[in-house]
């Protein structure tokens, strides 16, 4: 299966700056063969899905990074996830900490947001922490678990630079498995093209931040992934 990345760059990048990034990636993109072993989804702010879709070639994915616990309706300022599967949005970030720390989400939120997501037909990648795989996981309607992505970001190393170390990442990812099946997880927290081959036997992909912003930093990413045996 091919290692999936996910470029998350939270509220960062104008309008300008959107259209550099993604002039360079394409650039790189059109010389390398990476895409045969890496699946890349960007996840850009919904202001700039529109401009991050027109640009996406060699099978690159558009993800956005969250999405209305409501269905279209009288929601003032809440995107859809039907409104995101219209302009082609294949993954959302559900239940990032960030959102949670700054935006009061809690779990029958998240749970509400995956319920939309998979409804529009879009997938699901659900961040837990440790403290809380197993709540999440239960309001979760359990027939919706194998169609979720689950991405283990762990709180402390979130933009710190102190990735957790990889025997934790398998232990938790094991955690993850017991409780949600055999699905996909990926793991977040201060990944960069130096350490990302460490987790390389442990998980399917990673969420990458702060690594994500520069396009050489994000680059070496992708070719260190794709060098993976
Ligand atoms: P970071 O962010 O790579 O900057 O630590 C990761 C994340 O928030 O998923």
């Amino acid at each position: 299966m091919k290692k999936l990345l996910i470029a998350n760059w939270k509220s960062h990048k104008t309008k300008s700056e959107v259209d550099a990034w993604m002039e360079a990636f394409e650039d790189k993109m059109e010389t390398s063969l990476t895409q045969e072993k890496v699946k890349i989804a960007i996840a850009p702010s919904d202001l700039f899905l529109a401009e991050v879709a027109d640009e996406l070639e060699y099978g690159t994915a558009l993800a956005a990074q969250n999405v209305s616990p409501y269905p279209t309706g009288k929601y003032t300022g809440a995107t859809a996830a039907t409104q995101l599967a219209s302009m082609g949005v294949e993954y959302v970030i559900v239940g990032h900490s960030e959102r949670r720390r700054y935006f009061g989400e809690d779990n029958a939120q998240v749970a509400n947001k995956v319920r939309q997501c998979i409804d529009a037909g879009i997938t699901p990648i659900v961040c837990v922490d440790d403290s809380y795989i197993s709540t999440q996981a239960s309001a979760i309607e359990s027939e919706f678990h194998a169609k979720c992505i689950i991405a283990y970001e762990a709180l402390d190393a979130i933009g710190t630079g102190n990735n957790v170390n990889p025997a934790q990442v398998a232990e938790v990812t094991d955690q993850i498995k017991e409780v949600f099946g055999d699905v996909p997880v990926l793991y977040g927290g201060s990944v960069t093209s130096s350490n990302v081959t460490e987790y390389a036997e442990i998980n399917d992909g990673w969420l990458i931040g702060s690594a994500s912003l520069k396009v050489e930093n994000f680059w070496a990413l992708v070719t260190a992934v794709a060098n993976m045996e």
